[in-house]
């Protein structure tokens, strides 16, 4: 590369194209301009404004809170770093229900910045897929466990683990790739179901929780820098404990005001 060249934008295809070439996919959640700014300069691929802000940042119980209104303020925040990156971001909870929904609420989170947008559920929402598609907008699926069902399954479990579910999943993919999603992130699959998906579909798989054989990883950045310290989840060692160095900090700066 000369050194006047910036590197190109990264595109849907250029993601999906990394399953072929066998190039892992990192992916991170960033729901501001510092975050979204700092990972992209790290030369991370795929941003995604997470409705899970709802959680880490918002402070609600579950992301079956967040609004399409919250979702566009943090689009535009991350939107602004204007990232080389990826930008998608998730459709909050009951803002794709039908087809009509699902474009416009697509439609206003490209609006806000976001280059592709991501919705959790397979064959029960094919046909809101294949509308966001048709409208020209990239799509990821999202299979497993389905955070915004957490209500209705009481907690956050495992999927995958009978051949019932191992079968539905992989229908569930597969749908999904034939309706036009570039990519599936795959929430608390067991790595063996993980590795079947995979292997089934031609466009990428992005687990988390879902064991180390995916086409790529997403984690909650918070996860990740060790910035929600007060849960561990098995499946994140965290990088950064930076919860305990904002609190050091902090102690640091008042202790030296009161000298
Ligand atoms: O909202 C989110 O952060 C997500 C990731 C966990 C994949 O959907």
């Amino acid at each position: 590369m000369s050194p006047s060249a910036t590197p190109a934008k990264i595109t849907a295809e250029a993601i999906r194209a990394m399953k072929a070439r066998g190039e892992k996919i990192a992916a991170l959640t960033a729901y501001d301009f510092p975050m979204a700014r700092l990972l992209d300069e790290a030369g991370i691929p795929l941003l995604l404004v997470g409705d899970s802000v709802g959680m880490v940042v918002l402070g609600y119980p579950d992301t079956t809170h967040v609004t399409l209104a919250e979702m566009e303020h943090h689009v535009r925040a991350a939107a602004r770093a204007k990232p080389r990156a990826l930008l998608a971001a998730d459709l909050p909870y009951r803002s794709y229900e039908t087809v009509e929904s699902a474009v416009a609420s697509a439609r206003r989170l490209v609006a806000a910045g976001a280059e592709a947008v991501k919705a959790e559920g397979g064959r029960a929402i094919l046909d809101q897929v294949r509308a966001i598609v048709s409208a020209g907008i990239p799509f990821i699926g999202h299979l497993g466990m389905l955070p915004q069902h957490v209500l209705e399954e009481g907690g956050y479990h495992i999927k995958g683990k009978q051949d019932e579910e191992r079968e539905s999943l992989l229908a569930d993919a597969e749908a999904l790739a034939s309706a036009g999603a570039f990519a599936i992130v795959l929430e608390l699959v067991t790595s063996a179901a993980a590795v079947e998906v995979t292997r089934r579909i031609r466009i990428p798989t992005i687990g988390i929780g879902a064991g180390p054989d995916c086409d790529g990883q997403i984690l909650v950045s918070h996860d990740l820098l060790g910035l929600w310290p007060w849960y561990n989840l098995k499946h994140v060692k965290p990088k950064l404990n930076a919860a305990e160095q904002m609190r050091a900090a902090a102690r640091q700066w008042k202790l030296e005001l009161s000298k």
